[in-house]
């Protein structure tokens, strides 16, 4: 990828690049709409990445252009203005130069800038967090600064929260920081707090992409984060991380309906996250099988977050031998349905699937045997 890169930045811009950074996408593996209610989640991060190249310029001009839209844009230091149309992809650097600015971080004053993905958009495995994150690299060794990986990680959330305007939690920039080879990332939310919880031997991750997303994707998110912080104030607890399964029932004649399914399942999923651990920890893949499985349902209750084609892969990934669990993972609403499996399950029982999902929805599922992949990393530094 490094060498087909540099040969796209000398194409795009008739100079080789000086700088390259990459991160990777990541699979919420459980810990569904937990990470923004302060509870715990685990996520590993995919061996694919977004990969930025870059060269500084000494005229101060700032051009960007990636490989799934032709063109170069030029944006000046300083613009606060969303893009729009074919120009908004770019709103992912230019919100980290921001988020950067605002940490006191330095930033480079000019440069040529590129980026391409090995990650698959829309599909849930957030190609948006290994944006921010591999630029900000990048623009780091641009400006010939550095900064802890949790400065990292924040800055990325940062720039998605306040000028890609998604009011996500710390899952996909943590796991996309933080993620290891064979490791799952554990985050403590509220901290938060990092850790890594090793994944057995022999367990493989297959991603069925729907490449379908509801049209008011992120109206959902923002809507199910309020009617969580309505249940909480509710119940009487700053987040729901703080409340118990004892005091969702004493509260819930005082909740309406819909706060108390959002409720319900944060609770629950937050519990589930703590079993999944310990499961792990004792190599029990069963039964970490059976807590994705309940993750999905959960979803489909209480959080109303999934979607046909997402319960249709589930329900078909169950009834596989060798599948230990399936969920949705990610915000939901359309996307991917990740299989935690053994070596057992293969492209074979991958493409009876895909089959069945067609003669049902009419088209295939792009199928993907993911491996676990190392979190963000400068890969060449300025000279
Ligand atoms: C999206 C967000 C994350 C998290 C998940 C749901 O991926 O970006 O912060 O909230 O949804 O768990």
């Amino acid at each position: 990828m490094k060498e087909v890169l540099s040969k796209r930045f000398r194409e795009v811009y008739s100079r080789d690049p000086e700088i390259i950074a990459k991160a990777p996408g990541r699979i919420e593996f459980i810990g569904n709409h937990t990470d923004y209610n302060g509870g715990p989640v685990l996520g590993a991060a995919l061996d694919r990445c977004v990969w930025v190249a870059l060269a500084r310029r000494d005229d101060g001009r700032r051009r960007f252009a990636c490989d799934i839209r032709p063109g170069i844009l030029e944006i000046p230091a300083g613009t606060t203005e969303r893009q729009t149309g074919s120009g908004s992809w770019a709103n992912y650097p230019i919100g980290v130069l921001a988020a950067m600015r605002a940490s006191g971080t330095a930033v480079p004053a000019g440069f040529d800038y590129l980026a391409a993905s090995s990650v698959p958009m829309g599909a849930g495995l957030s190609s948006s967090a290994a944006i921010e994150l591999s630029s900000c690299l990048a623009f780091l060794a641009a400006a010939g600064a550095s900064v802890p990986l949790e400065a990292l990680v924040a800055i990325g959330r940062k720039a998605e929260n306040e000028f890609v305007g998604v009011p996500c939690g710390i899952l996909d920039q943590g796991v996309s920081g933080f993620g290891r080879v064979d490791q799952l990332v554990y985050i403590d939310c509220r901290g938060p707090r990092f850790d890594s919880v090793p994944l057995p031997a022999g367990s493989n991750f297959w991603i069925f992409n729907t490449h379908t997303k509801h049209a008011l994707i992120d109206g959902l998110y923002s809507a199910r984060h309020q009617e969580c912080m309505e249940a909480a104030k509710v119940i009487g607890v700053p987040l729901l991380v703080d409340a118990t399964p004892a005091m969702l029932a004493a509260t819930e004649k005082n909740l309406s309906r819909t706060a108390y399914k959002r409720a319900r399942h944060v609770i629950d999923e937050i519990a589930r996250v703590g079993q999944a651990v310990t499961a792990l920890r004792a190599g029990d893949l069963p039964a970490v099988g059976k807590l994705l499985l309940a993750s999905h349902r959960s979803s489909r209750t209480w959080f109303e977050n999934s979607s046909p084609e997402l319960d249709f892969l589930v329900d078909c990934l169950e009834a596989e031998p060798g599948v230990y669990g399936a969920r949705l993972t990610g915000g939901g609403f359309g996307g991917a349905a990740m299989a935690l499996t053994s070596d057992q399950f293969g492209e074979k029982a991958g493409n009876r699937i895909s089959e069945a999902y067609l003669a049902r929805f009419g088209s295939k599922p792009e199928i993907i045997h993911a491996r676990t992949g190392d979190g963000a990393t400068l890969v060449t530094g300025a000279k």
